[in-house]
C-alpha cells in the first residue's frame, strides 16, 4: 500500500470503492423519527451510503443532537445534522431528495397494527405537510403503521398543497421481501441475497401476499400445506417478532437493514442507474384497491414504471380477493382522517 498515491490509499484503507463521481448528484436524506428503534440504526446505514451528501435526523426526543454528533465521527461523505422539535422540522426536511419516515409508537403483544392509528396518523399528516412546504419534489418512504393508511394521508395532504406526485409517495414494505427471501433461502439452503420474491397487496396481515409461485429460484416445497404454512409465516412474521420483544417493541434492526435498502434503490433511481426494483406500496390502478403494493422501477423521478404482479396461482388469486376489502378498509380510514 506504500505505492498508492495517498488518495487511493485513503480510499483503500477505508474500503472504498474506486468510483467516479463525475456523474454522481449529491442527495440530501431526511430521517423523520431518527432517534427510535427504526431511526438510529437506519441513519446509520444510511450514513454509509456514499451517494449520500447530507444527512438530516429529526425527531422529538432530546438525544436527538447527540445522535447527530457521533454519527458526524463516522468516516463516511454525509454531513449529519440533528433537529429536535416542531419548530427545527422545516430546517430538518429544507430542499429534501429523500424523506424516511420510521416516526411513532410501535405495537405490542395483542396489538394490531390499525391500533396506532389513531396516534401515528397526526404524525405522519404533520410530516407531508412539512414536506409539503420544504421538499415538495422529495421521494417519500413511509415506514411508520399501519402502512396502508398512512400512504393515503401522506399523499391527500400533498394533494392539499397542489404538490402531489403519486410516484414520489412510496409506502416500504421491503421487510415482508427481505423476510420472505431470508425464510426461502432457508428451505432451499441458498443465499437469502439470490433469492427474488415479489410481495405484494399491503403491510399488514392478510393484505401481505407473498407470491411464492413465482419466487427465483423455486421453492423446494410440493406440498400446498407448507406453501400456506410459509404464507402465514411471512404474513405473521411482525407480530413474531412483537411477540419475542415481549412488550419491548417491534421490529427494529431487521426494518432498519431493509429501510436502508429502500433507500438505497431510491438513491440509485434518482442517480440514474436502470432496472432498480423494488417492491412498494403506492398508488394504483392494478386492482380496486387505489394503493398497492408490487415491483416497479425506481427512476429520477421515484416510481418510472409499474411492473404489475404477473400471473397467480389460484391460491394466491384467493389472497388477492381476501386483501382487497382489508385494503379498501385501510385506505379510506387515511382518506377520511386526511379530509378531517
Ligand atoms: P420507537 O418508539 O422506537 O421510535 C419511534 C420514534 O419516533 C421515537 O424516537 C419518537 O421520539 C419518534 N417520534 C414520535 N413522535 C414523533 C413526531 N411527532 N415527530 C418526530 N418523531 C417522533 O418505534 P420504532 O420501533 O422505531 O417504530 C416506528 C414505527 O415504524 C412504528 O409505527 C412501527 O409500527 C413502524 N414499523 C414499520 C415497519 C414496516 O415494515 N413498515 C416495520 C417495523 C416497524
Ligand atoms: C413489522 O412487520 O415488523 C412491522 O410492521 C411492525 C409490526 O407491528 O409488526
Amino acid at each position: 500500500s506504500r505505492a498508492l498515491k495517498p488518495v487511493a490509499a485513503v480510499a483503500a484503507q477505508n474500503g472504498a470503492k474506486n468510483f467516479s463521481t463525475s456523474s454522481q448528484r449529491n442527495f440530501k436524506v431526511v430521517v423523520a423519527g431518527a432517534s427510535g428503534g427504526i431511526g438510529q440504526p437506519l441513519a446509520l446505514l444510511i450514513k454509509q451510503n456514499p451517494l449520500v451528501t447530507r444527512l438530516a435526523l429529526y425527531d422529538i426526543a432530546p438525544v436527538t443532537p447527540g445522535v447527530a454528533v457521533d454519527l458526524s465521527h463516522m468516516d463516511t461523505p454525509a454531513a449529519v445534522t440533528g433537529h429536535k422539535g416542531p419548530e427545527e422540522l422545516s430546517a430538518a426536511i429544507k430542499d429534501a431528495d429523500v424523506v424516511v419516515i420510521p416516526a411513532g409508537v410501535p405495537r405490542k403483544p395483542g396489538m394490531t397494527r390499525d391500533d396506532l392509528f389513531n396516534t401515528n396518523a397526526s404524525i405522519v399528516r404533520d410530516m407531508a405537510a412539512s414536506i409539503a412546504k420544504n421538499a415538495p419534489k422529495a421521494i417519500v418512504a413511509i415506514i411508520t403503521n399501519p402502512v396502508n393508511s398512512m400512504v393515503p394521508i401522506a399523499s391527500e395532504v400533498l394533494k392539499k398543497a397542489g404538490v402531489y406526485d403519486p410516484n414520489r409517495v412510496l409506502g416500504v414494505t421491503t421487510l415482508d421481501v427481505v423476510r420472505a427471501a431470508t425464510f426461502i433461502g432457508e428451505i432451499n439452503g441458498v443465499d437469502p441475497r439470490t433469492v427474488q420474491i415479489p410481495v405484494i397487496g399491503g403491510h399488514s396481515g392478510v393484505t401481505i401476499i407473498p407470491l411464492l409461485s413465482q419466487s427465483q429460484p423455486a421453492v423446494k416445497l410440493t406440498d400446498q400445506g407448507k406453501i400456506e404454512a410459509l404464507t402465514k409465516r411471512i404474513q405473521e412474521a411482525g407480530t413474531e417478532v412483537v411477540k419475542a420483544k415481549a412488550g419491548g417493541g417491534s421490529a427494529t434492526l431487521s426494518m432498519a437493514h431493509a429501510g436502508a435498502r429502500l433507500t438505497g434503490s431510491v438513491l440509485r433511481g434518482l442517480n440514474g442507474e436502470s432496472n432498480v426494483i423494488e417492491c412498494a406500496y403506492v398508488k394504483s390502478s392494478l386492482t380496486e384497491a387505489t394503493y398497492f403494493a408490487n415491483p416497479l422501477v425506481l427512476g429520477k423521478n421515484g416510481v418510472e414504471k409499474n411492473l404489475g404482479y404477473g400471473k397467480l396461482n389460484a391460491y394466491e388469486q384467493g389472497l388477492l380477493k381476501a386483501a382487497i376489502p382489508e385494503l379498501l378498509k385501510n385506505i379510506k380510514t387515511g382518506e377520511d382522517f386526511a379530509k378531517k
